[in-house]
């Protein structure tokens, strides 16, 4: 009455490590970084523990730990000062973002690299991703894309490598495409949002960015959780149109989608594991109902297992320490 087939011989000891499937390396993180125009000291962002906003002349300092953990990359979000209903502090030349990332490539040139999100909803005093008629509440899809061409060449003017544009207007990655490659920045590769979820996992985000709106909310343009073939949809166009790498976003409650389009697309797919999957864990780990660093290993390894090639994170520091 023995088993036909013994699944338990591999488990234990060195062969479990020799036949593991999936690996994370440091390689694989993106540190998401706020760099705050209104302040003058660190500011904690009250839910999401161990992240700052940092004042503009501190954000060198926090590219270089992450960078001096190995971390290859940064997001980049700015919070201005100055916020109008078209989010003209988007694209200045010496607005929060584009100060930031000189500030960042004077300290560490090529030893990090510098990805900015691209959105206006930080710089909207509506905080709203795109042109707004306040007629209608619509969120003015066309009049938006210009702008966010515009900010994008701006981004890579004062260093970026990458854009990474969230907003999801349609026709963004061309749009963008086309003002890069004016400015003769045919190189620089955009890294697309591609799969955008409307979700309420962005929570703790709003809270750090200042970007909750104040009238209507995001569904007009974000994609509704109950939808998949759409997703495939939303990534073939921006791959058309331009993205060398696309992104799933929420990361753990979407990745039958990060499978889908790994699987459909094959190209360099990414995740963000956003704000509210960070705040959940360590909530729970503050109340010591979870052993944080494994959930963090865990979380992070099923998002690579699913078919991630890198993963933006606010654990990435964290995850960078364990992997030393
Ligand atoms: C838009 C943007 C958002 C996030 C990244 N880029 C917010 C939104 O769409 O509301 C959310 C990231 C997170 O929750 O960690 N600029």
């Amino acid at each position: 009455m023995f088993p036909e087939h013994r699944m338990r011989r591999l488990r234990s000891g060195k062969i479990r490590d020799l036949v593991r499937e999936t690996s994370l390396s440091v390689d694989d993180l993106i540190y998401p970084v706020f760099a705050n125009e209104t302040i003058d000291a660190p500011q904690e962002v009250a839910s999401m523990p161990g992240i700052y906003n940092l004042p503009v002349e501190r954000i060198a300092d926090e590219a270089k730990e992450a960078a001096d953990l190995g971390i290859p990359a940064i997001l980049l979000f700015g919070i201005p000062e100055k916020k109008d209903e078209h989010g003209s502090s988007a694209w200045g030349d010496d607005d929060v973002v584009q100060r930031a990332i000189r500030e960042i490539k004077n300290e560490l040139g090529k030893d990090m690299l510098v990805i900015t999100d691209v959105c206006l909803c930080e710089y909207t005093s509506h905080g709203h991703c795109g042109m707004v008629d306040f007629d209608t509440e619509e969120i003015m899809n066309d009049p938006t894309l210009p702008l966010l061409g515009k900010t994008a060449v701006s981004h890579v003017k004062a260093g970026a490598d990458m854009v990474a544009p969230s907003g999801m207007m349609d026709g963004m990655i061309s749009a963008i495409r086309s003002a890069l490659d004016e400015n003769n920045y045919y190189n620089i590769p955009i890294m697309s949002y591609a799969a955008k979820y409307s979700s309420s996992f962005y929570g703790p985000f709003r809270d750090a960015a200042g970007s909750g709106c104040c009238f209507g909310d995001r569904s007009t343009h974000q994609m509704d959780p109950a939808n998949s073939d759409e997703a495939l949809m939303e990534a073939a166009l921006d791959i058309e149109e331009g993205a060398d790498i696309i992104m799933v976003k929420p990361a753990l409650p979407y990745l039958d989608i990060l499978y889908r389009l790994k699987t459909e697309f094959e190209i360099p797919t990414a995740a963000y594991n956003v704000s509210g999957e960070y705040s959940m864990l360590k909530a729970a780990a503050q109340n010591g109902w979870l052993d944080e660093k494994k959930v963090m290993y865990e979380s992070l390894m099923s998002i690579k297992r699913a078919g991630a090639d890198m993963i933006i994170t606010y654990f990435a520091k964290e995850m960078a320490e364990m992997l030393k």
